[in-house]
């Protein structure tokens, strides 16, 4: 893997070096800690390098839960997530993701659907701008979480895909994947999340990239296209988003953390053996309130 250092300068006197993950996307921010009260200069040089790359990646993290939401808090609301039972008791701004079992339950969320490649809450009406990712407790081998450049995958289709598919909208459902994947729902959970429609390309806030916006499980449909089109279209679209020269697989070592664009980005976790004990925890961005319509 080739290792590139980019210098960034900041307003003179900042600079942070990142180091390329070897994909199309996503940087290593080289030399930063999460924990500490961090400059407002930071904060917006970290805004900056998440929308460029899209992934960012923190090694050789010490921090604390408090630490965790304290970073996360200054890019956003979080979210208190619908799975009440899997929150952090100290901090439910913290979605434990894991199969270990404390007292006769499960301490986090974990079902073969995060298996299948997905963008999260793809199915609200406003989803969530991003996540950040820290590995609290690692299997010896599996368990890397993968993530596809879905502007790149947008701009390499061919003009005629990209004319057909822009300006259509494609049905987004919760239900379904949870039914692919036999995830059972209870009906509050299953009331909050109806099927909707969202534009199949959508233009990020921030950097006007277009970036395709449908997920194997959950993308059920094109609107107003003939079924057989829309099933075709949709498989080839799954294939094309998840080809090796869009994907960058994450290899997790302990301290790491990941802070990734919801709105550009799918992403998946790798198997790994269920004898072994995986734990990440996790916070989730919301879209600034006065964003009314996020695409
Ligand atoms: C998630 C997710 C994958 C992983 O937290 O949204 O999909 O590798 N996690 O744990
Ligand atoms: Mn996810």
């Amino acid at each position: 893997m080739s290792v590139q250092l980019h210098h960034i300068d900041f307003e003179d006197f900042f600079m942070y070096g990142t180091r390329s993950l070897g994909a199309s996307f996503g940087a290593e921010v080289v030399d930063f800690q999460l924990s500490g009260t961090p400059l407002e200069a930071d904060i917006t040089a970290i805004r900056e390098l998440w929308a460029e790359h899209k992934l960012l990646l923190f090694r050789n993290q010490s921090f604390d839960e408090a630490a965790l939401v304290g970073f996360s808090r200054q890019f956003g609301d979080l979210e208190i997530h619908v799975r009440e039972e899997y929150l952090s008791r100290e901090h439910p701004e913290i979605l434990y993701v894991s199969n270990i079992e404390r007292d006769g339950r499960r301490i986090g969320i974990l079902s073969d659907s995060e298996v299948g490649w997905h963008y999260d809450q793809i199915y609200l009406p406003k989803p969530a701008v991003g996540s950040l990712l820290m590995a609290d407790t690692l299997p010896p081998e599996g368990g890397n979480t993968e993530f596809a450049d879905m502007c790149a995958a947008w701009e390499a289709l061919p003009e005629a895909t990209r004319e057909k598919l822009d300006g259509c909208l494609a049905n987004q459902s919760y239900e379904a994947f949870n039914q692919a994947y036999s995830v059972p729902t209870n009906n509050k959970q299953k009331a909050r999340s109806p099927d909707i429609h969202h534009p199949i390309v959508r233009t990020h806030p921030v950097t006007q990239r277009k970036a395709l916006y449908l997920c194997p499980g959950m993308t059920t449909e094109i609107v107003g296209w003939d079924r057989e089109e829309s099933a075709e279209m949709l498989a080839f679209l799954f294939d094309w988003t998840t080809k090796p020269e869009f994907v960058y697989s994450h290899a997790w070592r302990p301290g790491d953390a990941l802070m990734w664009d919801n709105a550009c980005t799918m992403h998946r976790r790798d198997p790994f053996d269920p004898a072994h004990a995986r734990l990440m925890k996790r916070t989730t961005i919301l879209p600034p309130a006065e964003l009314a319509v996020p695409f």
